[in-house]
């Protein structure tokens, strides 16, 4: 069966005015970027921190608007939407963000919490909210007592779910989750992902994660995008990028986490020289050429566009693997 495209983003580019600089400077955060999102996958999307994640993230969502490039989500342009269809297809679209404390209103109570799109969105008669608030927060594994609580009384990973719950209350198809378990403790970190896997499961939900360790994704991804600096480097199937990585950088990233298998760790770890460079003034050609060890004269020059290597898709001159004779 054909993957059904869900969201998809194409040439998105996004600059921020920079404060305190010259008139007119900007900081490249995301650039000529194409995503897709094929409906019921996890898709991850890892770079460092700073290389455009959350802004993608929000772009993809509706929620900031690109200076160039058009965002689709089951088909529809959402730039050609009128207001009203707008705020229909965002229900459809959650992001759940890291930041649980700017998350939740401390003077809410939970219910209050998970009582309010229901309210927004008019979605139920006033006297069932409870009750839906309370099988929502069954459905992410808390208990119903906790209705009665404010958020400074919960654990974080207990906050974490409240917001999830609270995201799932329009029934959206795509939740963009931003890094959502990396202020979490471990132990914690692995329940939650299971949470999203078991949730996406029961409701067909679509996932962007957003994270900026790659041994977070590495169980829960069906599919990983790597970017650096602004840029998409790689996408490609989780196995294969974990085992076979081909642009320069997802290595870089890979030796970073700690391997299971000692075997799949490159031979010439910690290769990497160079400053990271400043989206202010992102290097010319190759983004990655100022610390990459395989740049020559041509990743000085030339932009590399994304193109299928393998089962995935690389932006790079020399990708690993492939003959360095050029
Ligand atoms: N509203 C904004 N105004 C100005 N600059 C911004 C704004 N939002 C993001 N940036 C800048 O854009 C770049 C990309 O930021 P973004 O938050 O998308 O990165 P990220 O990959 O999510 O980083 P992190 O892993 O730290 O969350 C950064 O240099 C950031 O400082
Ligand atoms: S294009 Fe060149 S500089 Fe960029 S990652 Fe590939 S080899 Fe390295
Ligand atoms: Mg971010």
């Amino acid at each position: 069966m054909e993957a059904h495209c869900l969201a998809q983003g194409k040439g998105l580019s996004k600059t921020f005015p920079v404060k305190g600089q010259k008139k007119g400077t900007v900081l490249h955060a995301v650039s000529q970027v194409d995503l897709t999102i094929y409906e019921g996958e996890t898709l991850a999307l890892v770079g460092e921190s700073g290389c455009g994640k959350s802004t993608l993230g929000r772009l993809m969502l509706g929620l900031l608007a690109p200076d160039q490039g058009q965002v689709f989500f089951d088909g529809q342009d959402l730039a050609a939407l009128s207001p009203g269809e707008r705020r229909a297809l965002r229900r459809q679209m959650q992001l759940v963000f890291q930041d649980t404390a700017a998350a939740l209103n401390p003077r809410c109570t939970i219910e209050g919490v998970l009582a309010e799109p229901f309210r927004i969105h008019r979605l139920c008669p006033r006297e069932e909210i409870p009750r839906r608030a309370e099988a929502l927060l069954e459905e992410v594994g808390l208990s119903g007592e906790l209705l009665r609580r404010y958020p400074h009384e919960l654990s974080g990973g207990q906050r974490q779910r409240v917001v999830l719950a609270r995201a799932l209350a329009l029934r959206p198809r795509l939740v963009v989750c931003d890094e959502p378990v990396s202020a979490l403790d471990v132990s914690v970190q692995a329940q939650m992902l299971n949470l999203l896997d078991d949730l996406q499961r029961a409701h067909h939900l679509t996932y962007l994660l957003i994270s900026h360790d790659l041994s977070v994704v590495r169980h829960s991804a069906h599919r990983v995008c790597v970017m650096f600096l602004g840029r998409v480097c790689e996408v490609g199937p989780t196995r294969t990028l974990f085992q076979a990585p081909r642009h320069p950088y997802t290595r870089f990233l890979l030796d970073a986490v700690p391997q299971p298998d000692p075997t799949t760790r490159s031979q010439d770890r910690g290769i990497l020289t160079g400053e990271i460079p400043s989206p202010v003034d992102p290097p010319p050609g190759c983004r990655f050429h100022t610390r990459c060890p395989y740049a020559r004269e041509k990743c000085r020059q030339e932009v590399p566009l994304l193109r299928p290597v393998g089962p995935g898709q690389v932006a790079c001159h020399f990708p690993l693997g492939e003959e360095r004779s050029q």
